[in-house]
């Protein structure tokens, strides 16, 4: 095309942005209008309008900057637009962006042999990429599926649990809000009470296909099971003939300060783990992981798929991701930083509790305020996020350095005393 090319916002030039060129550049409240004719509206109205990201910043339509506390609910690993992620995700993509699963690529395979060794895994483990979490939970259900016989139908979850919004998924998922609407969800799925050995022991017995466990459930408020309950649930399974599947899509991927939360207790080795959020950098891919020769072979020639899952492009993220963690220590500076934000937050008056690992913590306030906590954080700067009426839930970035992270805890004293006024009972949890 010869001559400046012209939008409905006007001519373009070359200080334009690709992103202007094709959408124009309104007012966050402009787009607001807008995402509200054009959008389902399922996670109710966005709170900001984002146009651009750097590390752990990001700036809205309007112009404001905010430090993301949230990472885009521990997705964002490296922060935004990390350099060397963008940039193998931009020569992948000029190199060879999409094939079918008639064929492989070299990304593929060298992602799968890495999540093997980070995960340990004993020989004849294997690896199926998916594009999210849910799908990795899917992938998980068939395998519990094909460890099932007329007389072992039974899938354990726990009370809280989050495990994704997809029909199987949602099977697994125990809030009543989202499972309701959705009824009949596939059948054979019991709930039992959180980290309660008791309950689980009295629950299992040979007619359990597996049970599905969340190390750190997240969506519930930051709670992690004890390292007993790990252990005696890998006993019993194992016990049973039942597959445990730890569900790490949000406590995965060097979130907690290992590679994976389970590694944190000893002796527990999953038959499968499903990945997603942080594996990409912000790029969407999934994975389920399963361990050893036969769990792996559950789930034959022709049993699952899917189009998009373990493309070259989200592999090379996934790569980039993990190489760029690894090659800058980020085990070690997540347990750093995510000790000294929980310190300084159990320190901060008007928080009760602190919950967490690493840099997936989560706090509880005085009283049903978390909702105007995140409104006054907004304000001043923070995204943070709540889980529940008095509970906020931070997943930054693992780049997050101590001074960013003590720019926080200096803003939040003046942050809740803003909120910490008489109960407010409205309730705004953010849906993953
Ligand atoms: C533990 C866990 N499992 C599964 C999911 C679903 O992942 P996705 O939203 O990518 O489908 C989530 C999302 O929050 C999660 O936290």
């Amino acid at each position: 095309m010869k001559g400046p090319v012209t939008t409905a916002a006007g001519p373009v030039t070359a200080a334009d942005s690709a992103v202007d060129l094709l959408t124009g550049g309104d007012s966050g409240a402009a787009w607001l209008a807008r995402y509200s004719g054009a959008l389902m509206g399922v996670f109710g109205t966005p709170q900001r309008v984002l146009v651009r990201g750097s590390g752990c910043h990001v700036w809205d339509a309007d112009g404001n900057r905010y430090l993301d506390l949230l990472g885009g609910i521990a997705v964002n690993a490296l922060g935004h637009a990390h350099p060397f992620v963008t940039s193998v995700i931009s020569s992948q993509l000029a190199t060879l962006g999409h094939i079918s699963n008639f064929f492989t690529s070299p990304t593929q395979v060298a992602l799968a042999e890495k999540l093997l060794a980070l995960a340990q895994a004993p020989d004849g483990s294997r690896v199926f990429f998916t594009n999210s979490g849910a799908e990795a939970l899917e992938a998980a259900f068939k395998l519990a599926r094909r460890n099932s016989t007329p007389e072992r139908q039974r899938v354990i979850a726990l009370d809280g649990a989050f495990h994704g919004r997809t029909m199987g998924a949602l099977a697994l998922t125990s809030k009543k809000a989202y499972r309701e609407p959705f009824e009949p969800l596939p059948a054979g799925v019991e709930h039992v009470r959180f980290d309660d050995v008791d309950a689980l022991r009295d629950a299992m017995d040979d007619s359990v296909a597996a049970v599905v466990l969340e190390p750190i459930q997240g969506e519930a408020g930051v709670r992690p099971l004890s390292p007993e309950y790990l252990r005696a649930a890998r006993n019993l399974t194992r016990e049973h003939g039942a597959l445990l599947i730890l569900d790490e899509v949000q406590s995965g991927v060097a979130r907690t300060g290992r590679w994976f939360a389970h590694q944190w207790v000893d002796g527990v080795v999953p038959d499968a783990m499903t990945l997603a959020k942080g594996l990409g950098g912000g790029f969407p891919v999934g994975a389920l992981v399963t361990f050893g020769e036969d769990v792996s072979a559950l789930i034959g020639a022709g049993q699952h798929g899917s189009t998009f899952g373990g493309n070259p492009v989200a592999t090379a993220a996934g790569l980039a991701t993990l190489h760029t963690l690894e090659a800058s220590g980020a085990l070690q500076h997540v347990a750093d930083v995510g000790a000294h934000l929980h310190a300084g937050l159990a320190a901060v008056e008007g928080v009760v509790a602190v919950r967490g690992e690493g840099l997936l913590i989560g706090f509880d306030l005085d009283g049903d305020h978390a909702p105007a906590a995140v409104q006054a954080a907004l304000a001043a700067g923070f995204i943070i996020n709540a889980t529940g009426p008095a509970t906020i839930r931070l997943a930054p970035p693992l780049i997050l350095t101590i001074e960013q992270a003590a720019s926080f805890l200096d803003a939040l004293p003046d942050i809740l005393d803003t909120v910490r006024m008489p109960a407010d009972s409205t309730s705004q949890e953010t849906p993953a």
